[in-house]
C-alpha cells in the first residue's frame, strides 16, 4: 500500500482535544493509515514541510487564547518570515472546539485555519466548529464533521482494491502492554480476564528517566518539586457556602524562582477512599506490581512512569476515573461488554440516535467514570487490565494563581484555593480532584508532599514599580493581587488600588487583617463590594463606577495599569463594561471611542484579564 501517513496535531487545555484528536487516530487506522496524534507543542514544526496530511484539532480558552501546549507551535506559524507557500505539500483540515456563550468563540482554530492556507497549505474540508453549549456538546459537531471528513480523505487517499475499512467491531489494541510482576491470585477471581498471567516476569525494555538532580535545575512538567506543606487555612467562616484556603509551601532549595503574575501547577492525588471504591470494583491487590511496554510505535510510554508500578500507585496519582466520561470511554467500553442488556445500552450511547441519552446520562449529573464502571459492572470486570490506560485518561495537573511574594514570603509559596464541592441537579455530591485532595492535607505529616512546578501566567505586571496599580479581584481573584501587593510593599511604589468583591464581610472577606494593616500603612488603598451583606447585589463594577474619578485619573493621568483577575464568568466583560462607561464618562468620549481607549491600553499590556472556571 503507498504512504498514508496522517498525523494529527492537537491543542488541548482540559483534555477533550486530545481525545477527539485520539479518535481521529483510531478512525484513520481502520483506514489503513500510518497515524498518530501529538499535541502541537511536542511536535518539532521544522517536520510540517513534509507532512502529506494533518488534521488540526484545537480548542480555545476562555478570552480567546490558544491551549498552554500549542502556544509556541501558534508563535511559530505566525512567524513573518515563513515564506508563503512553505506549507504547499500539506493537505489538511481544522476541527475547532469552543464554547459559544464567550465572544471569542472558536477564535484560535478560525485563525489557524486561515494561517494555514496563507501558508499554502490546502484545505481538505471545511473547517469544524463544535460548541459547548450544544444540547449534546461538542460531539453533536464533531461526529457528523468526521464522518465527512473521511469522504474526502478517501478520495484523495482511496483505499486499494480489496481493501475494506476495518470494521468499528472490532476492538483497536491498547496503547499499552502491561506484565504483572507477581502471579497474585485476584480478590473475586475474574482476574483471568486481566489477560497478564506471565510465566516470568519481565521487569522493562523502556528506559527510565532519571530524575535530573543537577543543581540549577529548576522544578517543571517532568520533574516537579515535592513541596511540603507549611500551613492548610481556611479562610472563610465556618457556616460559609464556600471552603477558601490559604495553603502555604515550603519551596526551600527547589531553584523555583517566580514573579507575581506568575501560576503554580499542582499534580494532584486521588482521594483514597475513591481509589479503594475502585480497588473494589476491579478485586486486585493495590500492592500489586505491574510494567508498563509500549504496544504501539507511534505511542510513547506516558514521562517518567515508574517501573515497576503498583495498582495502588496507579489509582492514586495517574487515572483520572473521578472526570466526566468522554464519548471515546462508551466506544471502547463497548469492546468487552458480554452482558446483553449491558450491551445493549452501551450500543445506544454509541450510535447517532443515543447521543442525547448519553449526554445527559454523563453530563447532567457529572457522572464520573467509576460510577459508570459501576454502573456496568459486568463489562468493566472482563476489561482487560491494560485497557484501562485506553478508558481512562491521565490526571492532569491543575493551575493556581501564586497568592505570596518572592519579596515578602521568602522560601514560600501560597495559593488561595476554593474547595469544589457542590451537589449535581439530582442532589450527587460531587468534589473537586485536586481541591479536595489539598484541602485534606495537613502539614503535620511531614511525609506528604506536593508534586509543584511554576509557569508563566497571564498577567504580567510592569517591571517599573512606580507605576501605579489598579487591581479587580472578586473571591479567589484576589491571589494574584496579593502577591503584587505583597511585593511592592516591600519598598517604594506607586498607587495600589484594590476592588475586591465577596458574598459578606463576616464570612468571606479573607485577608481583611492583612490589608488594613498595609491600608493603615498607607500602601494600598482598597474598595470592598459585599454582595449579599444586603438587599440589593452590590458588585466590584459599583464600585468601580462610584469611583470614577479616581479610576480615570489613575488610568488616564497616572498612566496605571488595570488588572482584573477571577472566576466568575461573566465578571471580566461587566468588569469591562464598567471601565468602559468610566472612561466615556469622565473622559468625556462616546462608547465606541471608550472601548478603542481600552483597546490600546490591551495593546500597550496596560488591562490585563486573568479569567479562570
Ligand atoms: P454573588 O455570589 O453574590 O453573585 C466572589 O465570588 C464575588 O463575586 C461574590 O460576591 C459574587 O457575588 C461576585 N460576583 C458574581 N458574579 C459577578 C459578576 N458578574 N461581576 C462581579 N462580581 C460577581
Amino acid at each position: 500500500m503507498e504512504d498514508r501517513r496522517l498525523l494529527t496535531l492537537y491543542g488541548s487545555q482540559t483534555g477533550t482535544a486530545q481525545d477527539v484528536a485520539d479518535r481521529v487516530v483510531r478512525e484513520a487506522k481502520r483506514r489503513h493509515f500510518s497515524a498518530k496524534s501529538v499535541a502541537m507543542d511536542s511536535y518539532n514544526v521544522a517536520n510540517l514541510i513534509q507532512e502529506p496530511l494533518v488534521i488540526f484539532v484545537c480548542s480555545t480558552t476562555g478570552q480567546g487564547d490558544p491551549p498552554d501546549n500549542m502556544k509556541m507551535f501558534w508563535k511559530f506559524l505566525l512567524r513573518k518570515d515563513l515564506p508563503s507557500n512553505s506549507l504547499c505539500q500539506l493537505h489538511f483540515a481544522v476541527l475547532g472546539l469552543g464554547d459559544s456563550s464567550y465572544q471569542k468563540f472558536n477564535v484560535v482554530a478560525k485563525r489557524l485555519q486561515k494561517r494555514l492556507e496563507q501558508l499554502g497549505g490546502h484545505s481538505i474540508f471545511p473547517l469544524g466548529l463544535a460548541d459547548d453549549q450544544h444540547d449534546l456538546g461538542v460531539d453533536a459537531v464533531v461526529t457528523p464533521w468526521l464522518a465527512d471528513l473521511w469522504k474526502a480523505v478517501l478520495d484523495i487517499y482511496p483505499l486499494p482494491p480489496g481493501v475494506e475499512v476495518v470494521s468499528s467491531d472490532i476492538c483497536p489494541q491498547s496503547k499499552y502492554k502491561v506484565k504483572f510482576i507477581k502471579d497474585k491470585p485476584s480478590v473475586n477471581g475474574h482476574s483471568a480476564s486481566y489477560g497478564h498471567r506471565e510465566p516470568s516476569p519481565v521487569l522493562t525494555t523502556q528506559p527510565v528517566v532519571e530524575p535530573d538532580l543537577s543543581p540549577g535545575r529548576i522544578p517543571d512538567a517532568l520533574f516537579p518539586f515535592p513541596a511540603h506543606l507549611l500551613s492548610n487555612e481556611r479562610l472563610t467562616a465556618a457556616d460559609h457556602f464556600q471552603d477558601v484556603r490559604l495553603i502555604k509551601f515550603d519551596i526551600t532549595g527547589s531553584n523555583i524562582r517566580y514573579l507575581p503574575g506568575d501560576v503554580v501547577m499542582i499534580q494532584p492525588e486521588n482521594m483514597p477512599d475513591s481509589v479503594e471504591e475502585f480497588l473494589s470494583l476491579l478485586g486486585v491487590d493495590p500492592e500489586q506490581q505491574f510494567v508498563l511496554e509500549q504496544n504501539d510505535p507511534d505511542v510513547p510510554l506516558p514521562a517518567n512512569f515508574p517501573s515497576p508500578c503498583s495498582v495502588r500507585w496507579l489509582l492514586t496519582r495517574y487515572l483520572d476515573f473521578n472526570s466526566v466520561p468522554r464519548r471515546s470511554f462508551f466506544e471502547l467500553l463497548k469492546y468487552h461488554a458480554d452482558d446483553e442488556l449491558e450491551l445493549e445500552k452501551l450500543e445506544e450511547f454509541c450510535s447517532p440516535q443515543g447521543q442525547e441519552e448519553l449526554y445527559s446520562y454523563c453530563n447532567r449529573v457529572k457522572r464520573t467514570i467509576l460510577e459508570v464502571l459501576e454502573d456496568f459492572s459486568k463489562t468493566t470486570a472482563r476489561v482487560p487490565f491494560e485497557y484501562f490506560f485506553d478508558l481512562i485518561p491521565a490526571l492532569q495537573p491543575r493551575a493556581f494563581s501564586i497568592a505570596s511574594s518572592p519579596k515578602a514570603h521568602p522560601n514560600e509559596l501560597h495559593i488561595l484555593m476554593a474547595v469544589v464541592n457542590y451537589r449535581t441537579k439530582l442532589h450527587r455530591p460531587r468534589r473537586g480532584v485536586c481541591s479536595t485532595w489539598l484541602s485534606s492535607l495537613s502539614p503535620d505529616e511531614n511525609v506528604l508532599s506536593v508534586p509543584i512546578w511554576v509557569k508563566k501566567g497571564t498577567i504580567q505586571f510592569p517591571n517599573d514599580l512606580a507605576i501605579p496599580l489598579i487591581m479587580v479581584g472578586p473571591g479567589t481573584g484576589l491571589a494574584p493581587f496579593r502577591s503584587v501587593i505583597h511585593d511592592r510593599c516591600t519598598g517604594s511604589h506607586g498607587g495600589l488600588v484594590l476592588f475586591f468583591g465577596c458574598r459578606s464581610q463576616f464570612k468571606d472577606f479573607f485577608c481583611a487583617d492583612e490589608f488594613r494593616s498595609l491600608i493603615e500603612a498607607g500602601h494600598l488603598q482598597m474598595f470592598t463590594a459585599f454582595s449579599r451583606d444586603q438587599d440589593e447585589k452590590i458588585y466590584v463594577q459599583h464600585r468601580l463606577r462610584e469611583n470614577g474619578s479616581l479610576v480615570w485619573k489613575m488610568i488616564h493621568e497616572e498612566r496605571a495599569s488595570f488588572f482584573i483577575a477571577g472566576n466568575a464568568k461573566n465578571m471580566p466583560d461587566d468588569v469591562k463594561e464598567a471601565v468602559c462607561d468610566v472612561i466615556s464618562k469622565y473622559g468625556s468620549m462616546s462608547a465606541e471611542n471608550a472601548m478603542m481607549y481600552i483597546q490600546n491600553l490591551e495593546k500597550g499590556r496596560r488591562f490585563q484579564v486573568e479569567a479562570w472556571s
